[in-house]
């Protein structure tokens, strides 16, 4: 499986919460190296905002808001612009 990722942002509830969290995903790989793979290619990471990803649950629950990552197809819920660092660290780098 590809090591790329691509994120998808909720803005459609909280469009404030959601586009806090896209613009600080994207500041924190911007200053993160890209990782290198065996092949020597680079994993490359989108983040992209949207509109509803039918996880309205997970946008209702806290303030914060859902977001999916494929091709995994995770979902994370209640994400605000501080949960970005540990979601990076514990996720995208696999
Ligand atoms: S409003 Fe965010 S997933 Fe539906």
């Amino acid at each position: 499986m590809s090591s790329d990722r691509r994120l998808f942002v909720c803005i459609n509830q909280k469009s404030g919460v959601g586009e806090a969290v896209a613009k600080a995903l994207k500041k924190a790989l911007k200053n993160q190296r890209p990782k290198k793979l065996p092949n020597g290619d680079k994993q490359r990471i989108r983040v992209q905002t949207c509109n509803c990803l039918d996880l309205c649950k997970k946008c209702k629950k806290g303030p914060g808001a859902a977001l999916i990552v494929y091709p995994e197809g995770k979902v994370h819920g209640n994400v605000e612009p501080a949960d970005v660092a540990a979601l990076i660290a514990d996720y995208l780098n696999d």
